[in-house]
């Protein structure tokens, strides 16, 4: 199995015919399979002697290829789709092909090298000080459970170091329109969220945050004594609104709080100079993140998560271990596995690092511009159809609208229509009670066309 043998070469051959094909084409929309009828198409696949590489890749490219929603089809509009460009996505190979350990400075110096050139691009326009760093993660779900863990042990050991008690509950405020991950965090650290009422498009801002706080601690000013971190969310999932980062760095201030960007989706748009200025305030981060996967044109995975203060991420995260005494912290060198919930990893940043490399900045700008202004014109075609109505008006590049007079079912026929046909994918959700839905738009490849195509299927 470890040997470069003439069955090795053919199978290289077919590998890499087939990821070109699968880069060149436009890639298939199909549904789901029902459970039953996967495991009868591919049948047992796992035997004891091994069914052989060209048989393994047929079922692969049969039966399991077809059997993927392709989420980086131009008309793949749900959730948040991912639309690598053709670089990120060959590198993707490269970096496969490697085996590089991306945990340690020690054994990945070159990689990680690249990776944090490509991080300290994000850390120049988020505006963080020369000093930040940090690492790519799995996804922004680990981004943002690790940048809290590391909040948590740095207001730990500033009340160790105050001589404070503990708290009896540690406290992390944010909206309800915040990522679900960060309720996931704070369940996993078994720590309150203190819920903020968001304004009416959702925002978090800071009078709000500050009322917020001040009524919990009316009520039992234990309620908020453990409050360690506040989650400002830089583009929500849902609607796409970007927080009042500003107020809420000026209420973590006045607390001490630690202040946390999630700007998974949204962060991409520090980028774009038209949107750079709803992210005022993300320079007084403490920790942010943004996945290269969603808007940044990177395959999965990957997350990039910075801290203004990598010492303090390093205090919660390093782990130490008499075999891993070699890879200690030396002043000047990097190791990534210090940054987050995490020891080995792959290098997932070089694919990002690659393209970014080999386009420059300036793409990366006209592209995520060029979705801002897609998402601008859908409102429009939006505005002009009498049974459609905008939820709130764009800020990036989710559009969220609902057909008047349909109900959960309505939007859910009609969703499984458009995949089943092949026309797109966009399901519906809830805002506050209602169903709605929404065009989460990351792709350059996607055109006016697209969408104005699916509006019409519900007229
Ligand atoms: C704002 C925000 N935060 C966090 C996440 C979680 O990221 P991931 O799915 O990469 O774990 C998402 C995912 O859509 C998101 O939109």
């Amino acid at each position: 199995m470890h040997r470069y043998t003439d069955e090795t070469e053919r199978l290289a051959q077919a590998v890499l015919r087939y990821a070109r094909d699968r880069m060149r084409m436009d890639p298939p929309l199909d549904g789901p399979y029902e459970p039953a009828e996967i495991a009868a198409r591919a049948g047992r696949t796992i035997t004891e002697d091994g069914m052989g590489g060209d048989a393994a890749l047929r079922v692969f490219t049969d039966v399991i290829a077809p059997g993927v929603v392709s989420s980086d089809h131009p008309r793949y509009l749900a959730f948040i789709p991912t639309a690598p460009t053709e670089a990120s996505t060959l590198f993707d190979l490269v970096v496969g092909a490697s085996s590089i350990y991306g945990g340690s400075w020690l054994e990945g110096s070159g990689a990680v090298f690249a990776e944090n050139q490509a991080l300290r691009w994000i850390a120049d326009l988020a505006g963080l000080p020369p000093g930040a760093g940090g690492a790519f993660v799995q996804g922004g779900t680990i981004g943002n459970l690790s940048a809290l863990v590391a909040a948590r042990e740095a207001a730990r050991a500033r009340r160790a170091d105050g001589g404070r008690p503990v708290p009896g509950r540690w406290v992390v405020a944010a909206t309800d329109e915040a990522h679900s991950s960060i309720a996931e965090a704070a369940r996993v650290m078994d720590v309150d969220v203190l819920a903020v009422p968001g304004d009416d498009r959702g925002r978090l801002t800071g009078p709000a945050l500050r009322a917020a706080i001040a009524a919990a601690e009316a009520a039992d000013p234990a309620t908020v004594d453990g409050l360690f971190a506040i989650v400002a969310t830089a583009g929500a999932t849902n609607l796409g609104i970007v927080d009042d980062i500003a107020g809420a760095a000026d209420v973590a201030a006045e607390r001490g709080a630690w202040l946390h960007v999630d700007g998974a989706y949204g962060g991409a748009a520090l980028a774009a100079p038209s949107a750079r200025h709803l992210f005022a305030g993300v320079e007084q981060a403490d920790s942010f993140i943004v996945d290269p996967h969603k808007w940044l044109f990177a395959p999965y995975d990957a997350c990039a998560l910075l801290y203004r203060d990598p010492a303090a991420a390093r205090a919660a995260h390093t782990q130490h271990a008499g075999y891993l005494d070699a890879v200690a912290h030396v002043e000047g060198e990097w190791n990534p596995s210090d940054y987050a919930i995490h020891l080995t990893r792959r290098a997932r940043g070089l694919p990002f690092w690659f393209s970014l490399a080999m386009h420059g900045t300036r793409a990366y700008a006209d592209a995520i511009e060029a979705t801002i202004a897609l998402a601008r014109e859908a409102a429009d075609e939006i505005r002009r159809r009498p049974y459609l109505e905008l939820v709130v008006e764009p800020e990036l590049s989710v559009v969220a609208f609902r057909r008047i007079g349909w109900e959960r079912d309505d939007y859910e026929r009609w969703s499984d229509r458009l995949l089943r046909t092949g026309v797109a994918f966009v399901t519906p959700t809830r805002h506050r009670g209602e169903t709605i839905t929404r065009f989460a738009i990351v792709s350059p490849r996607t055109t006016l066309a697209d969408l104005t195509a699916i509006l019409a299927t519900m007229a």
